[in-house]
């Protein structure tokens, strides 16, 4: 059943940023875009499981810091070679400055 989890705390991400979460053995992506929106993927690149949050964050999209494969993080979507897999995303809400992200 799914459920909200508290990730971070909305000051912890810099707008255009990206910080890594952890919960229950697995690991998640916190995005803030530039427009002070949240979003929420999968830890590891589909690649070849590289973490995410140490790749960088430019407008809507992370680049994977191995082979520089890029994914859209609003919608998971790969944009291309290396990367053809999609990233899965997660819902995300914030309360009280807290960001919570919606887990299976
Ligand atoms: S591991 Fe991410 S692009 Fe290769």
């Amino acid at each position: 059943m799914p459920q909200w989890i508290a990730a971070c705390e909305t000051d912890d991400v810099d707008p255009e940023d990206v910080v890594p979460f952890e919960h229950a053995g697995n690991s998640y992506a916190v995005y803030r875009s530039p427009d002070d929106a949240f979003f929420a993927t999968d830890g590891y690149c589909t690649h070849e499981r590289e973490l995410l949050c140490d790749g960088l964050v430019m407008g809507g999209t992370i680049e994977c810091p191995k082979h520089n494969g890029r994914f859209d993080y609003t919608s998971g979507k790969a944009l291309g070679a290396p990367v053809l897999v999609d990233v899965r995303t997660y819902p995300t809400k914030v309360e009280d400055g807290t960001v919570y992200i919606e887990v299976p």
